[in-house]
């Protein structure tokens, strides 16, 4: 099911912690443009991931994720994650599991 993100102007900050419907989401346009939505739970127990300067961190036990993949530096483990598109001036799209 597609939901509305928010404004595209939302962009002008990524990435950035958003709340959709109640639940944390990362967003982030990666380097092509491609507008993507990321899981805020971490893939090893749970934690709740966050942006911290060059890298999406879990405080709980320190795993990083890249921003662009959302995959893990450390471990073999990705964030899911889902591609929005833009339509008038919104972002729109499903959210990640
Ligand atoms: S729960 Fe995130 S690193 Fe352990």
């Amino acid at each position: 099911m597609s939901v509305q993100i928010g404004p595209e102007s939302l962009l002008e900050e990524d990435p950035q912690v958003v709340t959709v419907e109640g639940s944390r989401y990362i967003l982030n346009e990666l380097d092509d443009g491609t507008v993507v939505l990321y899981s805020t739970v971490c893939q090893h127990q749970g934690g709740r991931v966050m942006v911290r300067e060059d890298v999406f961190r879990c405080p709980t036990h320190r795993w990083e994720y890249d921003p662009e993949t959302g995959e893990c530096l450390t471990e073999d483990a990705c964030l899911p994650r889902t591609t929005l598109r833009r339509e008038d001036g919104h972002l729109v799209g499903s959210l990640p599991d």
